[in-house]
């Protein structure tokens, strides 16, 4: 069975979807594994370090897909990619289909089956191939560390017989996986943490790290959670209740990490123009929501922009940022969820359709799409 890994070729993608050491694993699983010269260059994976390794290296997109039962990318092919893939094989990658209902469709008559990694179900039996997680959780470390070096004071208190430096105070508005992680990074470098979000299920998290925990209780909240464990849209009454709590905070705010999200929904707006330009200049807002349009409606996709002397950074993809760790954790996510595919005694592909990891994640089958989001 082959296996192939294409270099990404979209504009700010620094990752691969195969490390060196998850090639192995892959080769050990019964894969040839094939990537593309030069895909992992921007994560510091040499192709010497793959070939040591025993896989072979494609000189072309066209030449590491040729007959591929398996491909494996982190964002979605080009047209040409999936024209060059063999009808039958299997697509794993971060697929955005959300925006992207054409691509979809020629998943569909190229005969590729493909599958979204990012939904994953949020299952403890999926914890280990979850992308989003795998990525946020990075995302948020770095957004913290971004702020860090942007902002022109320190982050903790210091004594010095000079004189006392206040701690930074920051506040991080969505307590998901990035939140979290952004918050453990804050007290870490000795700042004051607040956070907010719409579930409360997330008090307790935010607590259990030394954050200060505010939100606005509702009725609502209480059913802000999907099964899924995803926010909700709330209603314009909360949106204005929120807006004032958030009004009141943020002003005393040094930094603000914005990673609330609402899935196959544009952000939540969350810091508006106002409350920018309450904030002390020398702010700094990292928004880590601007691809699905930002919380601040002043942020630019891939830009740092500064309004009232606060800087508002925008990067995309952050998780690329730290290219050599978010492919490594990207490719064991891949490896985990190919591991089960693969029949321990033929060595066989053996898909189990029923299974909801599966049905989750499959967007196509055997030439039709199959995912009911995207089924006509
Ligand atoms: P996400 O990236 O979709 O959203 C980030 C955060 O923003 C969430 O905590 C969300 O509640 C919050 N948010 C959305 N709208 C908001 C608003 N208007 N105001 C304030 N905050 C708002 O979420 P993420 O990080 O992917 O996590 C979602 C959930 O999945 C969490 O409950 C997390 O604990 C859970 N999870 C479960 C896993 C598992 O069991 N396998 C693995 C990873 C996460």
């Amino acid at each position: 069975m082959k296996l192939a890994v294409l270099k990404e070729r979209g504009a700010a993608e620094t990752r691969v979807a195969t490390s060196p050491d998850s090639a192995k694993k892959l080769m050990a699983l019964g894969f040839d594994v094939m990537v593309e010269t030069g895909a992992g260059d921007a994560s510091y994976f040499a192709d010497d370090l793959y070939k040591e390794l025993g896989a072979s290296i494609g000189a072309s997109a066209a030449e590491t897909l040729a007959d591929a039962d398996v491909v494996l990318k982190v964002g979605k092919p080009s047209a040409e990619e999936v024209g060059q893939m063999k009808r039958g094989a299997i697509l794993a990658a971060i697929l955005s289909p959300h925006g992207d209902p054409d691509g979809v469709k020629a998943y569909a008559e190229a005969g590729v089956n493909a599958f979204a990694m990012e939904f994953m179900p949020r299952i403890t039996r999926a914890q280990s191939m979850d992308v989003l997680s795998s990525q946020s959780n990075l995302a948020g470390y770095k957004a913290v560390i971004d702020a860090a070096a942007l902002y022109g004071r320190a982050m903790p208190m210091m004594m010095t017989a000079a004189g006392t430096i206040a701690p930074a105070k920051v506040m991080v508005m969505g307590a998901g996986v990035a939140g979290l992680q952004a918050i453990a990074t804050a007290k870490r470098l000795g700042a004051v943490v607040s956070a907010t979000d719409v579930r409360p299920a997330a008090k307790e998290q935010v607590e259990s790290l030394g954050g200060k925990f505010v939100m606005v209780e509702s009725d609502e909240t209480k059913e802000a959670e999907t099964s899924g464990g995803y926010a909700k849209e709330m209603s314009e009454e909360y949106k204005k209740a929120q807006a004032e709590l958030i009004a009141e905070t943020i002003k005393k705010q040094n930094i603000v990490i914005c990673t609330a999200l609402i899935p196959g929904r544009p952000a939540p707006v969350l810091v508006t123009e106002e409350m920018v330009t309450s904030m002390q200049p020398g702010s700094v807002i990292v928004d880590l929501a601007v691809e699905q349009g930002g919380n601040c409606p002043l942020s630019k996709l891939g830009e740092v922009v500064e309004v009232s002397g606060v800087k508002i950074m925008g990067h995309a993809n952050v998780p690329g940022r730290l290219a050599a760790d978010a492919s490594s954790l990207y490719a064991r996510n891949l490896v985990n969820f190919l591991t089960p595919l693969v029949d321990s005694e033929t060595g066989a592909l053996t898909i189990d359709w029923d299974d909801e990891i599966i049905t989750g994640t499959a967007l196509t089958r055997d030439g039709a799409v199959v995912h009911p989001q995207f089924k006509s």
